[in-house]
């Protein structure tokens, strides 16, 4: 439970040292090269195993189509888009806004969600809903491409929960989202 909600909102997700989440077109070699350099899973089974729900975006979910297995089998997962069509993916549940999304996702008695896309994280938030960021940065500046953080309307003050450094320079760190007391 948390801020009023019956579920927590975990991001987990891997970036440049200037902050990107994947180049202009969506290449990620950059990233997943220096995290096999890294070895093992950098603690990914570990974060999984506590969630049942994987919200994501349009931009995250169509590149995502490629992965052979798919890789949240036995996990709800909630697609935002204005633009897919509802119904064409039976691995999938499109929701058109957020609103239709936390709704959906009290009913169903979501207990815990991991929020992946850089936009989506962004609306998460945005509204306050982010409970806990685990951002694995790699040590590559690569200039320009799609943004993890941007301007959400007000500072998200943090508290440092851990930090764990890998192999090849990887380093983890995990922050709480500090509410409003
Ligand atoms: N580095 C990593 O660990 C990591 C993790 C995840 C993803 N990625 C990469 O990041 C890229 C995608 O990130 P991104 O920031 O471009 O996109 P994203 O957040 O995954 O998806 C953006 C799309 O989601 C939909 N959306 C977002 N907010 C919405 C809302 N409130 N209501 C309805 N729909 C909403 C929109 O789809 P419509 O246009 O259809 O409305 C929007 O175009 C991909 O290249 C992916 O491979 C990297």
């Amino acid at each position: 439970m948390s801020a009023g909600r019956p579920f927590t909102c975990s991001v987990f997700i891997g970036v440049s040292l200037d902050g990107f989440i994947a180049r202009e077109d969506g290449d990620l070699h950059w990233l997943t090269s220096r995290g096999e350099a890294a070895g093992g899973d950098l603690g990914y089974q570990e974060f999984i195993d506590g969630i049942d729900t994987v919200v994501m975006g349009r931009g995250t979910y169509e590149p995502g189509l490629t992965y052979d297995p798919w890789p949240h089998e036995g996990r709800h997962c909630a697609v935002l888009s204005t633009t897919l069509p509802l119904g064409a993916d039976p691995r999938v549940t499109v929701h058109r806004d957020l609103g239709s999304l936390l709704r959906a996702l009290e009913e169903r008695g979501t207990k815990s969600v991991y929020v992946d896309g850089g936009q989506v994280i962004r609306t998460f938030l945005r509204e306050g809903l982010i409970d806990e960021l685990t951002i694995t940065t790699v040590p590559v500046l690569i200039g320009s491409g799609l943004p993890l953080f941007g301007p959400v309307g007000r500072d998200v003050p943090l508290a440092h929960v851990s930090t764990r450094v890998f192999g090849a320079g990887v380093v983890q760190s995990t922050y709480g989202v500090v509410r409003p007391g």
